[in-house]
């Protein structure tokens, strides 16, 4: 006669191997073997009950017993490692990299045109031995106008539609102001150029922006000349366009300079305008505390979309502010 607990031992067998088989996690198998054969596991509470068997019992029911737990931990056991390789496995699968596989393409970043070219400007210069100064966007009525001898009834300030704020300060009109803030604080002799951005009240259309650019140029020192002026534009020039263009200097007008010229280039066959330049005027050396008696500079100011657009051929200045990449991906 098989006694209950036989039977029991049966039963426990069945269930676990039958529990173990089916685990797909390790956490899991753990439970189980803690269920089925730990300290207080199943196991352990069915041979609690073998105190109660007789002398003749207990032998073969302890002999059963074993078996039934070395069987159960061979499973968990052969499971454990079932798992543990299936795990290395996935992780391996997971974490191969396919050198083959083709890269993510991602789109080169440039420089603007805009940049390149005020680059470009201030890289020859810099080789010519000029410091690169700025000055504030927003000025006042005497830095943009009245120190460059252009006082408040001038005709000169029409040629300069300009945006006034509300507290009597504007948006500067050129660079030029620049060269007044860096002659205030500073002796001479000076040689800088000074990038920036200006404002005039012009309606935009193909060549007219109400925001441009400009690079003003200044040197002063103890006998400076008109031809040391031509010098410096010609290799300017040079350097710009890649080869010696022929130049040309057109007698103009500036109140900041005197003599004041125009400059053109000759380029595909047509002269073009590039630039302002003269001598410093001696009111302005004045208005920054200069002897002019002693002192003596020329001063160039130009628009540096103008170079952008000859150079890169551009139709259309309000290109450079639209931030189309099927534009700018050409540069
Ligand atoms: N400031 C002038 C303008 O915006 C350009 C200019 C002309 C600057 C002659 C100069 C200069 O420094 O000497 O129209």
């Amino acid at each position: 006669m098989t006694s209950p607990l036989e039977s029991e031992l049966q039963t426990l067998q069945q269930t676990a191997q039958t529990a173990i088989a089916a685990v797909t996690d390790l956490t899991t198998l753990e439970q189980l073997r803690i269920q089925y054969l730990g300290k207080k596991g199943e196991l352990s509470l069915i041979l609690r009950g073998m105190g109660k068997l007789g002398a003749d019992e207990r032998p073969r029911l302890g002999a059963i017993a074993n078996e039934v737990k070395e069987a159960l931990q061979a499973q968990l056991d052969q499971r454990k490692q079932a798992l543990q390789q299936a795990e290395i496995q996935a992780k391996l699968a997971a974490e191969t990299i396919d050198v083959t596989m083709p890269g993510v393409y991602r789109p080169l970043g440039r420089q603007h045109p805009l940049n390149s070219t005020i680059d470009k400007v201030l890289d020859i210069f810099v080789g010519l031995g000029y410091g690169i100064a700025t000055g504030p966007q927003v000025e006042t009525d005497y830095y943009n106008f009245e120190a460059l001898n252009i006082p408040a009834d001038h005709p000169a300030r029409d040629m300069q539609d300009t945006f006034f704020l509300g507290d009597g300060r504007l948006l500067r009109t050129h660079t030029s102001p620049v060269q007044i803030r860096y002659m205030e604080s500073h002796e001479p002799p000076i040689r800088i150029v000074a990038p920036g951005r200006v404002y005039r009240r012009d309606t935009v259309d193909a060549t007219h922006s109400a925001v441009f650019h400009q690079v003003e140029v200044l040197a002063i020192d103890e006998g400076l000349t008109f031809t040391h002026l031509k010098g410096t534009i010609k290799e300017f020039v040079r350097q710009m366009f890649g080869e010696a263009l022929p130049v040309r200097f057109r007698a103009s007008y500036f109140p900041f300079t005197e003599p004041s010229a125009e400059v053109d280039v000759q380029w595909q066959g047509k002269w073009l305008e590039v630039m302002g330049c003269g001598m410093v005027d001696p009111n302005v050396m004045k208005a920054v505390g200069y002897d002019p008696e002693r002192y003596t500079g020329f001063a160039a100011g130009f628009g540096i979309e103008r170079f952008a657009m000859v150079l890169h051929q551009i139709d259309d200045i309000r290109h450079l502010y639209t931030s189309d990449l099927r534009f700018l991906r050409q540069f």
